[in-house]
């Protein structure tokens, strides 16, 4: 079977790509002297957490129960939840413990001393890491209103063990230049070590900084002092992360196979890939990514300016030419996507493809397990 033979809209992945990224994202690591501990939360598959596995990451990440306990069937034996899991969840997680190595993040006391309690009473010890707010001020301790006693209340609790420090530097994906970004980096690193060391001058030694976010991935080696990096986005890459310079329109590994399905007017097509495929998520970053996608013509080249994804139905992409194109229906397209992560959370399965040569299909066996 050929490309062109595939029904379509089709998601793919061009598997070179994606190993290459695994690779670079690894050698990133080493530079920094860092375990690289990819999230999962992009491929969403077993076979793609294996290949980062083999390349030499220490484990993996996923947001949720439902996704850790896919990966843990499969195998996956370290998983990490930087994800503010509730102990009304107790029972999965302590089955989930008996099959995997299990740690989850905390930043609430509350929460913790429900986990503590869950686990004295379970005669087990959970890993934890303290969550802290870098900037992005979703979840996290401040930093800034003495997360020492955070800390040392965590240390105290029985049933836990406090392994580490661990941040999300999410409002990099609003920085409005490389320098800003560089200083999200910086400061990220600041801000845990800072408290690191003024744990240890408490007594409290604190093993592991973990970090996390492609578009700081090139900054990692600045990151003095961090041990884990945790991106997750690197393997598929997307428009977004075009558009913060993490990567170039032929690092994306993901991809949406279209076909032009009609030609109303010379200037505007139609593609069959609505918001059923593209989702309605706009590319963020600080080169202007208009619409909701980048469309490559058959030699994989960037044809952005003068076709825009302007608008999205569920099943129709309205596409604005610029000046004319010879693209009729029938004829096919490549899509790089705005944002990766949620475009495979709607397919049960991913074909594999190397350039424009079928390879085989991939289940994203844990899309959707958003419980
Ligand atoms: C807590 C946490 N860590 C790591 C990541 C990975 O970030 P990225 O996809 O930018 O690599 C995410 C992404 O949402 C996250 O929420």
């Amino acid at each position: 079977m050929q490309l062109p033979d595939l029904p379509t809209p089709q998601v793919v992945v061009d598997r070179s790509r994606a190993l290459r990224n695994i690779q670079r994202a690894q050698e990133v690591a080493a530079a920094a002297g860092a375990r690289l501990r990819p999230h999962a939360k992009t491929h969403k598959s077993p076979v793609a957490a294996r290949w980062q596995i083999e390349a030499g990451a220490a484990g993996i990440c996923c947001a949720q129960l439902g996704e850790a306990e896919v990966f843990a069937g499969a195998g996956i034996a370290d998983i990490r939840l930087p994800y503010p899991i509730n102990p009304s969840n107790a029972a999965r997680l302590l089955a989930l413990m008996d099959r995997a190595a299990i740690s989850i993040i905390v930043d609430h006391l509350e929460v913790a001393r429900a986990w503590s309690a869950v686990m004295r009473r379970a005669g087990r010890r959970l890993d934890v890491l303290v969550k802290v707010d870098v900037g992005f001020h979703r979840c996290g301790i401040d930093p800034d209103a003495d997360p020492l006693a955070f800390v040392q209340a965590i240390d105290g609790l029985d049933g836990l063990r406090l392994r580490g420090l661990l941040s999300h530097a999410g409002h990099a994906y609003q920085a409005p230049s490389e320098r800003d970004l560089r200083a999200i980096a910086l400061e990220e690193a600041r801000i845990l070590t800072g408290l690191r060391d003024r744990a240890a001058a408490s007594g409290i030694g604190i093993e592991e900084l973990s970090v996390g976010a492609t578009p700081l991935l090139r900054f990692a080696a600045a990151q003095r002092g961090i041990t884990e990096i945790r991106a997750g986005n690197y393997i598929y890459f997307d428009r977004t992360q075009v558009a913060l310079g993490s990567a170039a329109l032929d690092d994306c590994a993901l991809m949406v196979l279209a076909t032009v399905v009609s030609k109303p007017a010379p200037d505007r097509i139609i593609l069959d890939c609505g918001s059923k495929t593209l989702t309605g998520d706009q590319a963020r970053g600080f080169s202007p990514m208009p619409g909701y996608g980048a469309i490559l013509d058959e030699g994989g080249t960037g044809v952005d300016g003068t076709l825009v994804l302007e608008r999205l139905s569920e099943e129709h992409a309205t596409v604005r030419v610029a000046g004319s194109t010879r693209l009729e229906p029938g004829a096919r397209v490549f899509v790089v996507p705005n944002h990766s992560c949620v475009v495979s959370n709607l397919v049960d399965e991913i074909v594999l493809v190397d350039g424009n040569r079928i390879l085989e299909r991939m289940e994203v066996a844990a899309r959707g397990r958003i419980q």
